[in-house]
């Protein structure tokens, strides 16, 4: 699962297209949509108009906790949109009611073919054991809401005890990027402090997704993840968790 990915909340399906072929052309090799986005078709264009192989590409989609019943269909609705025979990443996306159910229709869509790997989105670390406990199967992914501002040594480590992949979410949006220690790292690097952003993610091998609707901002997010950081900038970032 490459690090990097491309974000697509709120861009609507003619903008996902646009934006997802930028970002491909950039040089992400993920892209992160969900079924309540609205946009799989979109994407699904951009990855066909990049010209690259499909294989090439990781792409992840998420179920919505209001089709709690209906997962296999909807899991084919967004092949279907998205045109692709399977999805290599399938979340749920928000906790559905009965969340034991759900994650055994999840398992049974991986071992179908029709996802490569599954995983949740927005569940606690209780939530992760619940299903491990309940089905045997961790979740291989679980999405949550990440950035320095909410960085959580504890957390980070209870994922990577239980051999889960921490993806974070909406790196910006939780991030003061006027902040005075983003300044003084970025300086050192003649970076932005967006890039720094995603350079702290990459650092730790936390998965971000950043999103933009803005060519030039979809190729300078990329760059970030290539900025290596020192150690101790590493723990100045750190250092801005709330
Ligand atoms: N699982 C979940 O529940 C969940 C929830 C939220 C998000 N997500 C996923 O995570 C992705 C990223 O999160 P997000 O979209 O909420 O937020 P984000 O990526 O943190 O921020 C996006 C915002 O930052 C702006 N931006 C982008 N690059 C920038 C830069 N270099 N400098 C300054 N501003 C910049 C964008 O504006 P422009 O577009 O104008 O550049 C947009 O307003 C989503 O797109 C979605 O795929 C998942």
């Amino acid at each position: 699962m490459p690090l990097l990915g491309f974000g697509t909340w709120q861009l609507s399906d003619e903008e996902a297209e646009t934006a997802t072929r930028a970002a491909l052309d950039a040089g992400y090799r993920h892209v992160d949509t969900a079924t309540m986005y609205r946009n799989e078709a979109g994407v699904g264009r951009g990855l066909r108009a990049s010209g690259l192989d499909r294989d090439d590409v990781f792409v992840t989609t998420k179920l919505p906790p209001d089709r709690e019943g209906r997962e296999r269909e909807t899991l084919e609705q967004s092949l279907a949109a998205l045109d692709v025979d399977a999805v290599d990443l399938w979340l749920v996306h928000w906790m559905p009611s009965d969340s034991v159910a759900v994650w055994r229709e999840v398992v049974r869509a991986r071992e179908d073919g029709l996802a490569r790997e599954v995983g949740v989105s927005n569940y606690t670390l209780a939530d992760l054991d619940e299903l491990t406990d309940a089905t045997g199967v961790t979740p291989a992914v679980n999405q949550i809401r990440w950035s320095p501002a909410l960085y959580d040594a504890d957390v980070a480590a209870g994922h990577a005890e239980r051999g889960v992949v921490l993806e974070g979410y909406s790196p910006f949006k939780t991030t003061d990027l006027g902040h005075p220690v983003l300044e003084r790292v970025a300086a050192a690097h003649d970076a932005t402090t967006a890039q720094v952003v995603v350079a702290w993610h990459v650092a730790h091998g936390f998965v971000v997704i950043p999103k933009s609707a803005q060519p030039e901002r979809i190729v300078a997010n990329a760059a970030g993840a290539r900025l290596a950081l020192t150690d101790d900038e590493v723990r100045a970032v750190d250092g801005l968790a709330i």
